[in-house]
């Protein structure tokens, strides 16, 4: 099978993270692509991801501080998964592009709206390709949930509730999740399920939204969580406390193109029991979405008081079958439930994800969440920051366009754009 040789840029807790995919990737014997370079401002960063990329994948990545030296160096470099902290992925995208790389871009796909812009124009001027790392969709369980709705299992879909609240006052994972000029966790979390809303019921037309500080201090989180391993190596630079500028709070209202109403709220500032809920309703009963990376069951819900779950729920969704790759690294094509712990079912998203990107060097096909996919779902996010901004309903193509961005504008001037 074909290789393409690629780097990993950004060797941080998400960088270590794509090392384990790939590490699953070369393991399904399935592997398209070879990580044969790592990429840090941070020596010590890059050096020890060569390391860990060393023992897992058996050959030791270059290591460089330089996109450009790092491509000198490798002439025959096709691509870079960028794994930098959000305020840099335009421009460490836009000298990949320059320096004729594709692209693999983890989530957000910018900072700010302008930034995606800016990313957009770069790639549509080389003509390389570009996927986002929206790993949530890919879970099978993601998919067995868009499958049910096609294929009208719940009649036709009417409402979305998106509505979680967790995180109190601690530091999420890292501080600059708490920084409104390095990507806050409204857009670092909430692109998720800005990106999962449209994935289920399709593209987000307009939002109301009201968006808060609640905790504008925020302490050392001791407590351990499933990513906690990934971030060990930096937790003696995390302050006991540090002040937060970024919202932590979003509650809002949402029109879907296709006619949904959607009700939705994270909130990472909320004390005492942790809450999270995604439920589709259509005209014929509601389906509940169990999250991704747990393998947990879907539930359909009916009229009559029927509830589906577990494998019956198979039955409704005739069609459903999961991608060859994906049924090989999940043990089947047709899933209803799987078993794995949260860092198995990660590499294997993640697996997934450089596959689907390699193929598409290799074939020109377009991936399947692409740079406009990727915008569609900051648009989403920003559009809510608008909305609360300017105390109005902001319509998704405003924010795209750049019409409207009295929220985005003191993050731009900050960061150059
Ligand atoms: N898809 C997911 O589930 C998921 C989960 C976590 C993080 N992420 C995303 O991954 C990205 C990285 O997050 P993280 O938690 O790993 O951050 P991190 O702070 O742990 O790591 C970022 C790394 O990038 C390096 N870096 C910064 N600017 C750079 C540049 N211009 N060139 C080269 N290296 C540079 C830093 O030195 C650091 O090593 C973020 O955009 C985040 O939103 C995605």
């Amino acid at each position: 099978m074909t290789r393409i040789p690629i780097a990993i840029v950004g060797c941080g807790g998400m960088g270590g993270r794509h090392l384990r995919g790939l590490h699953e990737l070369y393991a399904s014997g399935q592997s398209n692509v070879e990580l044969v370079a790592v990429c840090d401002l941070r020596y010590d960063n890059a050096a020890s991801l060569a390391d860990d990329a060393e023992r897992l994948l058996g050959a030791r990545p270059q290591v460089f501080q330089d996109m450009a030296a790092m491509v000198r160096a490798i002439p025959d470099l096709q691509g870079v998964a960028i794994t930098t902290d959000t305020a840099s992925h335009h421009t460490v995208a836009c000298a990949a592009f320059e320096l004729g790389l594709h692209v693999l871009c983890e989530k957000p796909l910018g900072l700010t709206m302008r930034a995606c812009n800016r990313i957009l124009a770069a790639q549509a001027k080389s003509g390389k390709a570009l996927s986002v790392a929206e790993n949530y969709r890919r879970d099978p369980m993601s998919r067995l949930m868009r499958a049910l709705i096609d294929a009208g299992a719940i009649g036709t879909p009417t409402l979305l509730f998106d509505i979680s609240a967790s995180g109190g006052d601690r530091i999420i994972i890292l501080p600059w999740r708490h920084d409104r000029y390095r990507g806050g966790i409204v857009l670092d979390a909430g692109v998720h399920n800005a990106d999962m809303m449209q994935y289920f019921v399709g593209p987000a037309a307009e939002v109301y939204a009201r968006t808060c500080l609640l905790e504008s201090v925020r302490y050392r989180n001791e407590e351990r969580t499933n990513l906690t391993d990934f971030y060990d190596r930096w937790a003696v630079e995390i302050p006991p406390s540090i002040e937060a500028t970024a919202e932590d709070t979003l509650i809002s209202v949402l029109t879907f193109e296709g006619g949904v109403l959607g009700q939705w709220t994270n909130v990472y500032a909320a004390h005492g029991e942790g809450f999270g809920r995604m439920v589709v309703y259509g005209s014929e009963g509601s389906l509940r979405f169990g999250g991704a990376r747990n393998g947990r069951p879907l539930t359909l819900c009916r009229d009559d008081g029927g509830v589906v779950s577990g494998e019956d729920i198979l039955s409704l969704a005739p069609d459903f079958c999961l991608d060859p790759l994906t049924a090989q690294l999940f043990g089947g094509e047709r899933l209803a439930s799987y078993e794995c712990t949260f860092q198995e079912a990660d590499r294997k998203l993640l697996a997934w994800e450089y596959h689907e990107f390699a193929a598409c060097v290799l074939t020109g096909a377009t991936p399947e969440v692409d740079g406009h996919m990727g915008r569609k779902a900051m648009a989403l996010c920003y559009a809510a920051f608008e909305s609360a901004t300017l105390n109005r309903p902001v319509a998704l193509q405003e924010v795209e366009s750049e019409a409207t961005g009295a929220y985005e504008a003191d993050i731009n001037a900050r960061i150059g754009l």
